[in-house]
């Protein structure tokens, strides 16, 4: 009986690591970029990505979180429906290039499909 307890709990605990892998679920703890295992956050992307990469065309637009979600360039939870999902993952921005990184276009990812939040 301890067995079988135990191997549905095992169960349960792998389920819960593939749902939360997968982005079903909020975590608690910053989610961390599998390449790097750096945290995939606002400030974080903000900081590497948007401001490095953007501004010359953007100013600080791309930095601001009310202009993203104003302007629906980003849908919470749905990186395939948010244009700047798109757009960096298809190359076109930065416009002229050089196109973002794999892992740098996998963090935008990972922070769209864990609820885009504010931090
Ligand atoms: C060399 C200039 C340049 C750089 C660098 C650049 N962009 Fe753009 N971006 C543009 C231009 C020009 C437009 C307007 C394109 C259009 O209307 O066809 C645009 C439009 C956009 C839009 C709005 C698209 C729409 O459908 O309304 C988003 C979102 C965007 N860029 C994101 C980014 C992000 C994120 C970066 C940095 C990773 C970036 N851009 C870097 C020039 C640039």
């Amino acid at each position: 009986m301890a067995t079988v307890n135990f191997k549905s709990e095992s169960f349960l605990l792998l389920l819960a690591l593939i749902l939360n892998g997968c982005g079903f679920n909020h975590p608690k703890t910053p989610v961390t970029d599998s390449n790097q295992n750096i945290p995939v956050s606002f400030s974080f992307l903000t900081q590497n990505i948007f401001l490095p990469k953007c501004s010359q065309c953007h100013e600080t637009n791309m930095a601001d979180y009310s202009y993203l979600m104003n302007r629906n360039y980003v849908v919470p939870g749905s990186a395939e429906t948010s244009v700047l999902y798109q757009l960096v993952s298809t190359g076109e921005m930065p416009r002229n290039g050089p196109r973002l990184s794999d892992s740098e276009v996998n963090a935008i990812y990972k922070w769209i499909q864990n609820g885009a939040r504010d931090n």
